[in-house]
Protein backbone atom coordinates (compact mmCIF):
# COMPACT_ATOMS: atom_id res chain seq x y z
CA UNK A 1 0.00 0.00 0.00
CA UNK A 2 1.90 3.49 -0.68
CA UNK A 3 1.29 6.17 1.58
CA UNK A 4 1.35 9.74 0.31
CA UNK A 5 3.27 11.04 3.60
CA UNK A 6 6.33 9.43 2.83
CA UNK A 7 9.27 10.03 1.16
CA UNK A 8 10.13 9.03 -2.12
CA UNK A 9 13.11 6.75 -3.33
CA UNK A 10 15.09 10.19 -4.18
CA UNK A 11 15.62 10.84 -0.63
CA UNK A 12 17.54 7.67 -0.14
CA UNK A 13 21.11 8.55 0.00
CA UNK A 14 23.27 7.62 -3.06
CA UNK A 15 26.55 5.69 -2.21
CA UNK A 16 29.67 7.96 -3.20
CA UNK A 17 31.71 7.79 -6.61
CA UNK A 18 29.06 6.90 -8.95
CA UNK A 19 30.43 7.17 -12.36
CA UNK A 20 28.66 8.69 -15.47
CA UNK A 21 27.27 5.65 -17.10
CA UNK A 22 28.83 3.29 -15.09
CA UNK A 23 27.54 3.90 -11.84
CA UNK A 24 29.63 2.00 -8.93
CA UNK A 25 30.40 -0.97 -11.49
CA UNK A 26 34.04 -0.74 -10.75
CA UNK A 27 34.00 -0.32 -7.03
CA UNK A 28 31.75 -3.57 -7.31
CA UNK A 29 33.68 -5.35 -9.75
CA UNK A 30 37.28 -4.07 -8.18
CA UNK A 31 36.74 -4.94 -4.57
CA UNK A 32 32.78 -5.74 -4.16
CA UNK A 33 33.24 -6.92 -0.19
CA UNK A 34 34.98 -3.71 0.68
CA UNK A 35 32.58 -1.51 -1.61
CA UNK A 36 29.51 -3.40 0.27
CA UNK A 37 30.95 -3.02 3.75
CA UNK A 38 31.42 0.97 3.17
CA UNK A 39 27.57 1.12 2.54
CA UNK A 40 27.16 -0.33 6.11
CA UNK A 41 27.21 3.10 7.53
CA UNK A 42 24.02 4.42 6.12
CA UNK A 43 22.18 2.24 8.43
CA UNK A 44 19.00 2.15 6.64
CA UNK A 45 18.96 1.69 2.80
CA UNK A 46 21.37 3.73 0.57
CA UNK A 47 21.26 4.07 -3.57
CA UNK A 48 23.79 2.14 -5.48
CA UNK A 49 23.82 2.26 -9.47
CA UNK A 50 24.44 -0.82 -11.64
CA UNK A 51 25.17 0.54 -14.79
CA UNK A 52 22.24 2.48 -16.00
CA UNK A 53 19.58 1.00 -13.43
CA UNK A 54 19.25 1.95 -9.55
CA UNK A 55 18.97 -0.38 -7.27
CA UNK A 56 18.17 0.54 -3.45
CA UNK A 57 20.77 -1.60 -1.00
CA UNK A 58 19.02 -2.35 2.45
CA UNK A 59 21.64 -2.39 5.22
CA UNK A 60 18.73 -2.94 8.04
CA UNK A 61 18.81 -6.13 9.63
CA UNK A 62 14.77 -5.23 10.39
CA UNK A 63 13.76 -3.77 6.60
CA UNK A 64 15.78 -6.99 5.22
CA UNK A 65 13.53 -9.18 7.31
CA UNK A 66 10.47 -7.30 5.88
CA UNK A 67 11.57 -7.38 2.13
CA UNK A 68 12.02 -11.37 2.57
CA UNK A 69 8.72 -11.69 4.41
CA UNK A 70 6.54 -9.71 1.87
CA UNK A 71 7.59 -11.60 -1.36
CA UNK A 72 4.59 -10.63 -2.79
CA UNK A 73 5.76 -7.51 -3.18
CA UNK A 74 9.31 -8.35 -3.40
CA UNK A 75 9.63 -10.68 -5.64
CA UNK A 76 12.68 -12.87 -7.06
CA UNK A 77 14.24 -10.99 -9.77
CA UNK A 78 16.59 -8.07 -10.19
CA UNK A 79 19.83 -8.68 -11.81
CA UNK A 80 21.52 -11.65 -10.11
CA UNK A 81 18.18 -13.78 -10.58
CA UNK A 82 17.18 -12.62 -14.25
CA UNK A 83 20.91 -14.24 -14.95
CA UNK A 84 20.56 -17.42 -13.26
CA UNK A 85 16.96 -18.08 -14.70
CA UNK A 86 18.75 -17.85 -18.12
CA UNK A 87 20.10 -21.00 -17.02
CA UNK A 88 17.89 -22.89 -14.71
CA UNK A 89 14.68 -21.52 -16.20
CA UNK A 90 11.41 -21.27 -14.20
CA UNK A 91 13.02 -23.68 -11.42
CA UNK A 92 12.07 -22.97 -7.77
CA UNK A 93 14.93 -20.81 -6.84
CA UNK A 94 13.78 -18.16 -9.88
CA UNK A 95 10.61 -18.72 -10.17
CA UNK A 96 8.37 -15.64 -9.73
CA UNK A 97 5.50 -15.38 -6.40
CA UNK A 98 2.53 -16.80 -8.62
CA UNK A 99 4.30 -20.20 -9.62
CA UNK A 100 6.15 -20.64 -6.00
CA UNK A 101 4.01 -22.36 -3.57
CA UNK A 102 3.05 -24.93 -5.96
CA UNK A 103 6.78 -25.61 -7.12
CA UNK A 104 7.67 -25.34 -3.11
CA UNK A 105 4.76 -27.87 -2.05
CA UNK A 106 6.09 -30.38 -5.19
CA UNK A 107 9.96 -30.10 -4.03
CA UNK A 108 9.54 -29.88 -0.30
CA UNK A 109 9.21 -33.87 -0.17
CA UNK A 110 12.54 -34.29 -1.28
CA UNK A 111 13.57 -32.67 1.61
CA UNK A 112 11.33 -34.36 4.09
CA UNK A 113 13.63 -34.63 7.59
CA UNK A 114 12.90 -38.36 7.56
CA UNK A 115 15.12 -38.58 3.52
CA UNK A 116 17.87 -36.77 5.73
CA UNK A 117 18.92 -40.12 7.11
CA UNK A 118 19.41 -41.90 3.72
CA UNK A 119 21.32 -38.69 2.46
CA UNK A 120 23.35 -38.13 5.67
CA UNK A 121 24.71 -42.36 5.33
CA UNK A 122 25.77 -41.10 1.60
CA UNK A 123 27.56 -37.27 2.72
CA UNK A 124 29.35 -39.83 5.69
CA UNK A 125 30.71 -42.39 2.93
CA UNK A 126 31.45 -39.73 0.38
CA UNK A 127 33.47 -37.83 2.80
CA UNK A 128 35.51 -40.78 4.15
CA UNK A 129 36.66 -42.01 0.75
CA UNK A 130 37.72 -38.37 0.04
CA UNK A 131 39.44 -37.89 3.06
CA UNK A 132 41.12 -41.84 2.45
CA UNK A 133 42.04 -40.70 -1.27
CA UNK A 134 45.08 -37.96 -0.09
CA UNK A 135 48.70 -38.63 1.28
CA UNK A 136 50.69 -37.15 3.75
CA UNK A 137 52.06 -33.73 2.99
CA UNK A 138 50.14 -32.75 -0.15
CA UNK A 139 49.18 -29.38 -0.89
CA UNK A 140 45.73 -29.33 -2.47
CA UNK A 141 43.69 -27.21 -4.26
CA UNK A 142 40.69 -27.83 -1.42
CA UNK A 143 38.10 -25.71 -3.27
CA UNK A 144 38.72 -28.72 -6.00
CA UNK A 145 38.61 -31.34 -3.93
CA UNK A 146 35.66 -30.14 -2.28
CA UNK A 147 33.70 -29.48 -5.22
CA UNK A 148 34.45 -33.03 -5.98
CA UNK A 149 33.03 -33.94 -3.16
CA UNK A 150 29.87 -32.21 -3.15
CA UNK A 151 28.97 -33.12 -6.72
CA UNK A 152 29.77 -37.03 -5.70
CA UNK A 153 27.69 -36.78 -2.87
CA UNK A 154 24.69 -34.68 -4.84
CA UNK A 155 24.83 -36.85 -7.34
CA UNK A 156 24.21 -39.80 -5.10
CA UNK A 157 21.80 -38.54 -2.83
CA UNK A 158 19.64 -36.53 -5.92
CA UNK A 159 20.51 -39.43 -8.41
CA UNK A 160 21.53 -42.45 -6.64
CA UNK A 161 24.55 -43.21 -8.38
CA UNK A 162 27.46 -41.97 -10.12
CA UNK A 163 27.99 -40.28 -13.93
CA UNK A 164 30.81 -41.47 -16.25
CA UNK A 165 34.24 -40.36 -14.73
CA UNK A 166 34.48 -37.85 -18.11
CA UNK A 167 30.70 -36.76 -18.03
CA UNK A 168 31.01 -35.85 -13.89
CA UNK A 169 34.41 -34.49 -15.43
CA UNK A 170 33.03 -32.15 -17.48
CA UNK A 171 29.54 -31.41 -15.48
CA UNK A 172 32.47 -30.21 -12.99
CA UNK A 173 33.71 -27.91 -15.21
CA UNK A 174 30.62 -26.44 -16.75
CA UNK A 175 29.43 -25.45 -12.84
CA UNK A 176 32.23 -23.37 -12.49
CA UNK A 177 32.50 -21.87 -16.32
CA UNK A 178 28.71 -20.73 -15.64
CA UNK A 179 28.47 -19.96 -11.45
CA UNK A 180 31.71 -17.42 -12.30
CA UNK A 181 30.05 -15.70 -15.46
CA UNK A 182 27.18 -15.54 -13.46
CA UNK A 183 28.30 -12.00 -11.40
CA UNK A 184 29.97 -10.35 -14.45
CA UNK A 185 27.32 -11.12 -16.71
CA UNK A 186 24.93 -9.42 -13.88
CA UNK A 187 27.46 -6.14 -14.56
CA UNK A 188 27.45 -6.24 -17.82
CA UNK A 189 24.75 -3.98 -19.99
CA UNK A 190 22.59 -6.44 -22.12
CA UNK A 191 24.00 -5.37 -25.60
CA UNK A 192 27.24 -6.21 -24.31
CA UNK A 193 26.30 -9.44 -23.06
CA UNK A 194 24.76 -10.97 -26.21
CA UNK A 195 28.18 -9.79 -28.11
CA UNK A 196 29.45 -13.18 -29.30
CA UNK A 197 32.98 -12.91 -27.44
CA UNK A 198 34.98 -16.64 -26.41
CA UNK A 199 33.53 -16.01 -23.44
CA UNK A 200 29.88 -15.78 -24.36
CA UNK A 201 30.63 -18.70 -26.16
CA UNK A 202 32.46 -20.84 -23.51
CA UNK A 203 29.70 -19.90 -21.04
CA UNK A 204 26.56 -21.18 -23.73
CA UNK A 205 28.09 -24.34 -24.12
CA UNK A 206 28.84 -25.22 -21.04
CA UNK A 207 25.17 -24.07 -19.88
CA UNK A 208 23.97 -26.22 -22.91
CA UNK A 209 26.03 -29.00 -22.30
CA UNK A 210 24.93 -29.40 -18.54
CA UNK A 211 21.28 -28.64 -19.31
CA UNK A 212 21.41 -32.01 -21.58
CA UNK A 213 23.38 -34.26 -18.80
CA UNK A 214 20.39 -33.12 -16.51
CA UNK A 215 17.82 -33.96 -18.80
CA UNK A 216 19.29 -36.97 -19.97
CA UNK A 217 18.77 -38.17 -16.68
CA UNK A 218 15.29 -37.26 -16.08
CA UNK A 219 14.20 -38.99 -19.25
CA UNK A 220 15.87 -42.25 -18.21
CA UNK A 221 14.10 -42.00 -14.69
CA UNK A 222 10.50 -40.88 -16.45
CA UNK A 223 11.12 -43.63 -18.49
CA UNK A 224 11.51 -46.18 -14.93
CA UNK A 225 10.32 -44.31 -12.23
CA UNK A 226 11.02 -46.99 -9.68
CA UNK A 227 11.50 -45.47 -5.95
CA UNK A 228 15.31 -45.16 -5.72
CA UNK A 229 15.16 -43.31 -2.66
CA UNK A 230 16.79 -40.27 -4.09
CA UNK A 231 15.71 -36.77 -4.43
CA UNK A 232 14.73 -37.32 -8.00
CA UNK A 233 12.14 -40.28 -7.33
CA UNK A 234 10.69 -37.76 -4.62
CA UNK A 235 10.55 -34.89 -7.28
CA UNK A 236 8.99 -37.58 -9.91
CA UNK A 237 6.60 -38.94 -7.00
CA UNK A 238 5.21 -35.13 -5.92
CA UNK A 239 1.61 -34.69 -5.78
CA UNK A 240 0.34 -31.30 -5.27
CA UNK A 241 -3.22 -31.94 -4.22
CA UNK A 242 -4.01 -27.77 -3.90
CA UNK A 243 -3.14 -27.56 -7.52
CA UNK A 244 -5.99 -26.47 -10.02
CA UNK A 245 -6.62 -27.26 -13.48
CA UNK A 246 -4.74 -30.80 -13.86
CA UNK A 247 -1.05 -29.55 -12.80
CA UNK A 248 -0.61 -32.09 -9.69
CA UNK A 249 2.64 -33.10 -10.66
CA UNK A 250 6.17 -31.73 -12.20
CA UNK A 251 6.00 -32.01 -16.21
CA UNK A 252 9.34 -32.97 -17.82
CA UNK A 253 10.36 -29.58 -18.43
CA UNK A 254 9.68 -28.81 -14.97
CA UNK A 255 11.54 -31.90 -13.40
CA UNK A 256 14.42 -30.70 -15.49
CA UNK A 257 14.47 -27.26 -14.26
CA UNK A 258 13.90 -28.57 -10.35
CA UNK A 259 16.91 -30.81 -10.64
CA UNK A 260 19.32 -28.52 -12.40
CA UNK A 261 18.71 -26.06 -9.82
CA UNK A 262 19.41 -28.52 -7.00
CA UNK A 263 22.13 -29.51 -8.73
CA UNK A 264 23.96 -26.07 -8.78
CA UNK A 265 21.90 -24.73 -5.80
CA UNK A 266 23.71 -27.36 -3.85
CA UNK A 267 26.51 -28.13 -4.84
CA UNK A 268 28.50 -25.07 -4.90
CA UNK A 269 27.24 -23.48 -2.19
CA UNK A 270 28.25 -26.80 0.29
CA UNK A 271 31.74 -27.04 -1.49
CA UNK A 272 32.90 -23.40 -0.60
CA UNK A 273 31.73 -23.65 2.41
CA UNK A 274 33.30 -26.58 3.50
CA UNK A 275 36.17 -24.90 1.86
CA UNK A 276 36.14 -21.80 3.81
CA UNK A 277 35.52 -24.16 6.97
CA UNK A 278 38.85 -25.79 6.75
CA UNK A 279 40.46 -22.43 6.16
CA UNK A 280 39.57 -21.23 9.03
CA UNK A 281 40.83 -23.97 10.89
CA UNK A 282 44.10 -24.29 9.15
CA UNK A 283 44.69 -20.51 10.40
CA UNK A 284 42.94 -21.92 13.98
CA UNK A 285 45.28 -24.68 14.80
CA UNK A 286 43.54 -24.60 18.21
CA UNK A 287 40.46 -24.79 17.62
CA UNK A 288 41.00 -27.38 14.92
CA UNK A 289 42.60 -29.13 17.54
CA UNK A 290 39.87 -28.97 19.90
CA UNK A 291 37.54 -30.11 16.83
CA UNK A 292 40.11 -33.11 16.81
CA UNK A 293 39.00 -34.09 20.58
CA UNK A 294 35.66 -33.85 19.73
CA UNK A 295 35.72 -35.87 16.66
CA UNK A 296 37.81 -38.66 18.28
CA UNK A 297 35.47 -38.55 21.16
CA UNK A 298 32.28 -39.07 19.00
CA UNK A 299 34.41 -42.18 16.77
CA UNK A 300 35.53 -43.69 19.74
CA UNK A 301 32.19 -46.07 19.63
CA UNK A 302 32.60 -46.42 15.81
CA UNK A 303 32.66 -45.28 12.18
CA UNK A 304 31.08 -41.53 11.22
CA UNK A 305 27.24 -41.94 10.53
CA UNK A 306 24.33 -39.52 10.29
CA UNK A 307 23.24 -40.36 13.73
CA UNK A 308 26.88 -39.08 14.79
CA UNK A 309 25.35 -35.59 13.71
CA UNK A 310 23.29 -34.40 17.48
CA UNK A 311 26.98 -35.07 19.13
CA UNK A 312 29.13 -32.93 16.69
CA UNK A 313 28.23 -29.57 18.54
CA UNK A 314 31.84 -28.04 17.71
CA UNK A 315 31.24 -29.18 14.22
CA UNK A 316 28.14 -27.78 13.84
CA UNK A 317 29.39 -24.51 15.60
CA UNK A 318 31.98 -24.38 13.18
CA UNK A 319 29.82 -24.67 10.38
CA UNK A 320 27.23 -21.41 12.04
CA UNK A 321 30.71 -19.36 12.03
CA UNK A 322 31.52 -20.27 8.13
CA UNK A 323 28.66 -19.32 7.42
CA UNK A 324 28.45 -16.13 9.26
CA UNK A 325 32.51 -14.51 7.52
CA UNK A 326 31.82 -16.01 4.49
CA UNK A 327 27.42 -16.90 3.49
CA UNK A 328 28.08 -18.20 0.20
CA UNK A 329 24.88 -16.07 -0.88
CA UNK A 330 26.26 -12.93 0.43
CA UNK A 331 24.09 -10.61 -2.37
CA UNK A 332 20.37 -11.34 -3.49
CA UNK A 333 18.09 -9.25 -5.70
CA UNK A 334 14.33 -8.81 -5.39
CA UNK A 335 12.39 -7.08 -8.19
CA UNK A 336 9.24 -4.77 -6.86
CA UNK A 337 6.26 -5.93 -8.40
CA UNK A 338 4.27 -2.77 -7.31
CA UNK A 339 4.62 0.69 -5.57
CA UNK A 340 5.24 0.17 -2.50
CA UNK A 341 6.30 1.88 0.63
CA UNK A 342 9.53 0.55 3.01
CA UNK A 343 11.07 1.94 5.76
CA UNK A 344 9.22 5.38 5.50
CA UNK A 345 10.29 5.49 1.92
CA UNK A 346 8.18 5.19 -1.24
CA UNK A 347 9.35 3.16 -3.55
CA UNK A 348 7.95 2.14 -7.35
CA UNK A 349 6.96 -1.04 -8.83
CA UNK A 350 9.80 -2.27 -11.19
CA UNK A 351 12.61 -0.95 -8.58
CA UNK A 352 15.67 -3.16 -8.14
CA UNK A 353 16.10 -4.41 -4.06
CA UNK A 354 19.62 -5.80 -3.26
CA UNK A 355 19.91 -7.37 0.13
CA UNK A 356 23.43 -8.58 2.06
CA UNK A 357 23.82 -11.20 4.53
CA UNK A 358 27.52 -10.49 3.77
CA UNK A 359 26.84 -7.15 5.23
CA UNK A 360 24.79 -7.77 8.37
CA UNK A 361 26.71 -10.66 9.10
CA UNK A 362 29.95 -8.46 9.54
CA UNK A 363 28.45 -5.35 11.34
CA UNK A 364 30.28 -4.43 14.06
CA UNK A 365 27.25 -2.95 16.43
CA UNK A 366 25.49 -6.51 15.42
CA UNK A 367 28.62 -8.82 16.69
CA UNK A 368 31.54 -8.37 18.27
CA UNK A 369 34.87 -8.77 16.70
CA UNK A 370 32.81 -9.07 13.62
CA UNK A 371 35.48 -10.67 11.65
CA UNK A 372 37.08 -13.02 13.72
CA UNK A 373 36.54 -16.43 13.89
CA UNK A 374 34.91 -17.83 17.01
CA UNK A 375 32.89 -20.63 16.71
CA UNK A 376 32.54 -20.41 20.70
CA UNK A 377 30.15 -17.38 20.25
CA UNK A 378 27.39 -20.14 19.22
CA UNK A 379 27.78 -21.97 22.01
CA UNK A 380 24.42 -23.06 23.66
CA UNK A 381 22.96 -19.58 21.54
CA UNK A 382 20.42 -20.42 18.33
CA UNK A 383 21.58 -17.75 15.80
CA UNK A 384 19.27 -14.54 15.68
CA UNK A 385 16.65 -14.69 12.64
CA UNK A 386 17.34 -11.30 11.99
CA UNK A 387 21.23 -10.92 11.32
CA UNK A 388 22.11 -14.29 10.93
CA UNK A 389 20.63 -15.15 7.31
CA UNK A 390 23.15 -17.29 4.92
CA UNK A 391 20.23 -19.71 4.16
CA UNK A 392 17.67 -16.50 3.47
CA UNK A 393 14.47 -16.13 5.72
CA UNK A 394 10.91 -16.70 4.48
CA UNK A 395 8.51 -18.65 2.11
CA UNK A 396 12.10 -18.30 -0.27
CA UNK A 397 14.44 -19.92 2.52
CA UNK A 398 16.87 -22.12 1.39
CA UNK A 399 14.75 -25.52 1.06
CA UNK A 400 17.93 -27.83 1.02
CA UNK A 401 19.48 -25.92 4.56
CA UNK A 402 19.55 -29.06 6.57
CA UNK A 403 20.86 -31.17 3.68
CA UNK A 404 23.97 -28.66 3.32
CA UNK A 405 24.50 -28.32 6.86
CA UNK A 406 24.42 -32.43 7.99
CA UNK A 407 26.74 -32.72 4.74
CA UNK A 408 29.24 -29.51 5.93
CA UNK A 409 29.21 -30.99 9.68
CA UNK A 410 29.91 -34.46 8.33
CA UNK A 411 32.60 -34.07 5.99
CA UNK A 412 34.63 -31.51 8.35
CA UNK A 413 34.49 -34.28 10.88
CA UNK A 414 35.32 -37.18 8.44
CA UNK A 415 38.20 -34.73 7.47
CA UNK A 416 39.71 -33.86 10.76
CA UNK A 417 39.63 -37.07 12.24
CA UNK A 418 42.21 -37.94 9.95
CA UNK A 419 44.22 -35.10 8.80
CA UNK A 420 46.06 -31.91 10.11
CA UNK A 421 45.41 -28.93 7.62
CA UNK A 422 48.39 -26.10 7.49
CA UNK A 423 47.92 -23.17 5.21
CA UNK A 424 50.35 -22.22 2.43
CA UNK A 425 52.01 -19.25 3.00
CA UNK A 426 51.40 -16.26 5.28
CA UNK A 427 49.27 -13.96 2.89
CA UNK A 428 45.50 -13.88 4.20
CA UNK A 429 43.23 -15.77 1.34
CA UNK A 430 40.74 -13.18 0.02
CA UNK A 431 37.14 -14.16 -1.60
CA UNK A 432 36.95 -14.28 -5.00
CA UNK A 433 33.41 -12.09 -5.22
CA UNK A 434 31.61 -13.90 -7.69
CA UNK A 435 27.81 -14.74 -7.46
CA UNK A 436 28.93 -16.65 -4.63
CA UNK A 437 31.97 -15.64 -1.94
CA UNK A 438 33.96 -18.35 -3.72
CA UNK A 439 37.50 -19.51 -2.44
CA UNK A 440 38.31 -20.35 -5.63
CA UNK A 441 42.54 -20.85 -5.41
CA UNK A 442 43.02 -21.78 -2.13
CA UNK A 443 45.84 -24.44 -1.05
CA UNK A 444 46.14 -25.86 1.97
CA UNK A 445 48.65 -28.65 3.15
CA UNK A 446 47.32 -31.61 4.51
CA UNK A 447 49.61 -33.92 7.00
CA UNK A 448 49.20 -36.70 8.84
CA UNK A 449 47.63 -36.09 12.28
CA UNK A 450 50.66 -35.77 14.87
CA UNK A 451 48.38 -37.32 17.68
CA UNK A 452 46.07 -40.01 16.06
CA UNK A 453 42.76 -40.28 18.00
CA UNK A 454 40.02 -43.19 17.85
CA UNK A 455 38.57 -41.12 14.79
CA UNK A 456 41.65 -41.44 12.73
CA UNK A 457 41.59 -45.56 13.88
CA UNK A 458 38.10 -45.86 12.63
CA UNK A 459 38.45 -44.50 9.58
CA UNK A 460 41.81 -45.95 8.36
CA UNK A 461 39.98 -49.55 9.30
CA UNK A 462 36.56 -48.98 7.38
CA UNK A 463 37.40 -46.98 3.98
CA UNK A 464 33.73 -47.58 3.31
CA UNK A 465 32.35 -48.49 -0.19
CA UNK A 466 29.90 -46.22 -1.53
CA UNK A 467 26.42 -47.40 -2.64
CA UNK A 468 23.40 -45.72 -3.51
CA UNK A 469 21.47 -43.63 -0.78
CA UNK A 470 19.26 -46.12 1.26
CA UNK A 471 15.64 -46.37 1.75
CA UNK A 472 14.88 -44.43 5.03
CA UNK A 473 12.69 -46.16 7.48
CA UNK A 474 13.83 -44.41 10.55
CA UNK A 475 11.01 -43.05 12.52
CA UNK A 476 12.97 -39.98 13.50
CA UNK A 477 16.08 -38.50 11.61
CA UNK A 478 18.60 -36.91 12.89
CA UNK A 479 18.66 -33.24 12.65
CA UNK A 480 21.93 -30.95 13.18
CA UNK A 481 22.02 -29.57 16.51
CA UNK A 482 21.59 -25.73 15.28
CA UNK A 483 18.93 -25.46 12.93
CA UNK A 484 18.24 -22.55 11.38
CA UNK A 485 14.74 -22.57 11.91
CA UNK A 486 12.02 -19.76 10.99
C1 LIG B 1 25.78 -23.99 2.48
C2 LIG B 1 24.97 -24.27 1.50
C3 LIG B 1 23.86 -23.40 1.04
C4 LIG B 1 23.65 -22.06 1.20
C5 LIG B 1 24.51 -21.06 1.95
C6 LIG B 1 22.41 -21.73 0.53
C7 LIG B 1 21.86 -20.47 0.52
C8 LIG B 1 20.60 -20.18 -0.01
C9 LIG B 1 19.93 -18.91 0.10
C10 LIG B 1 20.50 -17.67 0.77
C11 LIG B 1 18.73 -19.02 -0.49
C12 LIG B 1 17.66 -17.94 -0.60
C13 LIG B 1 17.90 -17.05 -1.77
C14 LIG B 1 16.98 -15.84 -1.80
O1 LIG B 1 16.11 -15.69 -0.96
O2 LIG B 1 17.18 -15.03 -2.71
C15 LIG B 1 18.64 -20.36 -1.03
C16 LIG B 1 17.56 -20.85 -1.72
C17 LIG B 1 17.53 -22.10 -2.28
N1 LIG B 1 18.46 -23.11 -2.12
FE1 LIG B 1 20.12 -23.03 -1.01
N2 LIG B 1 21.90 -22.86 -0.03
C18 LIG B 1 22.74 -23.90 0.26
C19 LIG B 1 22.56 -25.23 -0.09
C20 LIG B 1 21.54 -25.71 -0.86
C21 LIG B 1 21.34 -27.09 -1.22
C22 LIG B 1 22.22 -28.24 -0.73
C23 LIG B 1 20.26 -27.13 -2.06
C24 LIG B 1 19.62 -28.31 -2.74
C25 LIG B 1 20.10 -29.51 -2.81
C26 LIG B 1 19.76 -25.78 -2.20
C27 LIG B 1 18.69 -25.41 -2.95
C28 LIG B 1 18.06 -24.18 -2.86
C29 LIG B 1 16.80 -23.87 -3.54
C30 LIG B 1 16.03 -24.79 -4.46
C31 LIG B 1 16.47 -22.56 -3.16
C32 LIG B 1 15.22 -21.79 -3.57
C33 LIG B 1 14.12 -21.97 -2.52
C34 LIG B 1 12.83 -21.24 -2.85
O3 LIG B 1 12.86 -20.17 -3.47
O4 LIG B 1 11.78 -21.74 -2.43
N3 LIG B 1 20.57 -24.95 -1.46
N4 LIG B 1 19.79 -21.06 -0.70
Amino acid sequence: MTDTSTATAASIPLAPRALPLLGHALPLLRDPLAFIMSLSEYRKMVRVRLGPSTAVMICDPALTRQVFLNDRVFDKGGPIYDRISEVIGDGLSTCSYPLHRRQRRLCQPSFHPTRLVGYGAVFARAAQLKAASWNDGDVLDITQEMMTLTTRATMETMFSGALPAETMRQSLTDTATIVSAFFRRMMTPAPLRRLPTRQKRRYDDARNRLSATIAEIVAERRADPTDRADLLSALVAAVDEESEGGQKQLNDHELADEALTFFLGGMETTAITLAWALHLLATNPDIQHRLQVETDDVLAAGRLEASHLPELDLASRVVTETLRLYPPAWMMTRAVRQDTELGGVRLKGGSTIVLSPYLLHRRPDLYTEPDRFDPDRWTGAQPDRNTYIPFGVGARKCIGDQFALAEAILALTAIVARWELTPIGDEPFKPKVETSLSSRGLTLRIGARRTAGAGTAQLHAAAPRSTPAQPVTEPGAPTCPVTHQE
